[in-house]
């Protein structure tokens, strides 16, 4: 039996029984206890047509771990080994929280879906750099800073918080920061004023001695107008790029009975239905961007051809996380070999459908 049946037929029931943060909390237990032997796991996509160059480091394949399954980044010395090209640390934040009371997160297996309200927790920013300071990552690594959960600090605050962020994680070894504009699950919610969004921005170029990459998440529940502004700050601040996007607070088109979702409450959506939304998203963000910004797509992507309707929308490399859990260990790998086989049906390559923003690997 294959690892990817074996996980459907019979892993997921078992743990879609359970409370899931209680399942997500003993995964990343027992992901950090067998390391070693999640390395020795046959997960990951072997060819090397998927292979491509981000901010000059050689991707093994453009399908990332998403932003939130690793908060503090503890997996990232052993994710390597469950097939991702990369993945983004956080989100990260100025001061350790908690989040917001449980239950906070909830499965919508009917619509191959997860609503979120966790609220940002982590450890903040000092521990995990500490955490991680001379750890060696098995994968390249994005991390991705947040302001922190607290409605009090806002306007010159907001800025400091984000910035004092910055000034601790640029030190690790990581190939990007992503700024995380865009989390629906704190009192405060999405970013609002583009005038904070600028003052942060230039607050970071000052000190980005290592010249990281910087690249903005947006929500696919922002309006074009503010859409347009930002994309227009982000040019004159010369970002790198947009991770496009976040969750959504609506709840369109589900077949989660309406009972159920009044009983789940407010967060954010993420898993198929989400994926009209950032796919419409990418494709105004690409309408707009500078020709050297790239574009990190996600939202509901499980498959190879969710992966290549966000090439073809303008994304150049790729994130999951919803689809990790129902797809199981084996995601990577599968979403990997069914683009792989796409692409070639297709007689096109990543790097020609990333429109020359990637390289091909050498
Ligand atoms: C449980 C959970 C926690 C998340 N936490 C974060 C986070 O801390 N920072 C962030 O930028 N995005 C976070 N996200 C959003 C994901 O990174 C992603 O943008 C979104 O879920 C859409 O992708 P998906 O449909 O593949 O899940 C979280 C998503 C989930 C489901």
């Amino acid at each position: 039996m294959g690892q990817d049946i074996l996980y459907e037929k019979l892993i997921r029931p078992l743990l879609f029984k359970l409370d899931p943060e209680s399942v997500h909390q003993a995964a990343h237990h027992a992901l950090l206890t067998a390391g070693p032997i999640v390395n020795a796991l046959p997960l990951r996509y072997s060819g090397s047509d998927l292979s491509v160059t981000l901010f000059g480091r050689k991707l093994l394949n453009p399908i990332g771990l998403a932003a939130g399954f690793d908060k503090n980044g503890s997996l990232a010395p052993i994710l390597g080994g469950l097939g991702f090209g990369f993945m983004e640390i956080g989100s990260v934040c100025a001061r350790p929280h908690g989040g917001n009371p449980r239950p906070r997160l909830f499965r919508l297996s009917d619509d191959e879906a997860l609503i979120n309200r966790l609220g940002l927790n982590g450890l903040g920013a000092q521990a995990i750099v500490t955490a991680l300071s001379g750890k060696k990552f098995s994968l390249p690594c994005g991390i991705n800073i947040a302001k922190t959960n607290d409605p009090a600090i806002s306007g010159e605050d907001a800025v400091e918080d984000v910035v004092y962020s910055f000034s601790l994680v640029k030190n690790l070894p990581v190939e990007f920061v992503t700024i995380n504009a865009s989390c629906p699950n704190t009192a405060e919610g999405c970013l609002k004023e583009s005038s904070v969004l600028a003052a942060t921005l230039e607050r970071v170029n000052a000190i980005n001695d290592r010249k990281l990459p910087i690249l903005l998440k947006l929500s696919p529940d922002s309006s074009e107008k503010f859409l347009e502004e930002v994309v227009a700050i982000c040019k004159d601040k010369k970002v790198s790029g947009y991770v496009c996007g976040n969750t959504t607070t609506t709840r369109e088109d589900l077949a989660t009975n309406a009972e159920r979702l009044n009983a789940i409450g407010w967060g954010g959506l993420s898993g198929k239905p989400v994926k009209h939304l950032n796919l419409q998203l990418t494709r105004k963000i690409a309408s707009l961007k500078s020709p050297e910004q790239i574009i990190i797509g996600v939202g509901g992507i499980s498959s190879g051809q969710d992966a290549f309707d966000y090439l073809s929308a303008g994304a150049h490399v790729l994130e999951v996380y919803t689809g990790f859990v129902y797809l199981g260990p084996s995601c990577a790998k599968q979403i990997c070999e069914e683009l792989s086989a796409i692409l070639r049906t297709r007689g096109t390559t990543l790097g020609e459908m990333a429109g020359g923003r990637l390289s091909p690997a050498t």
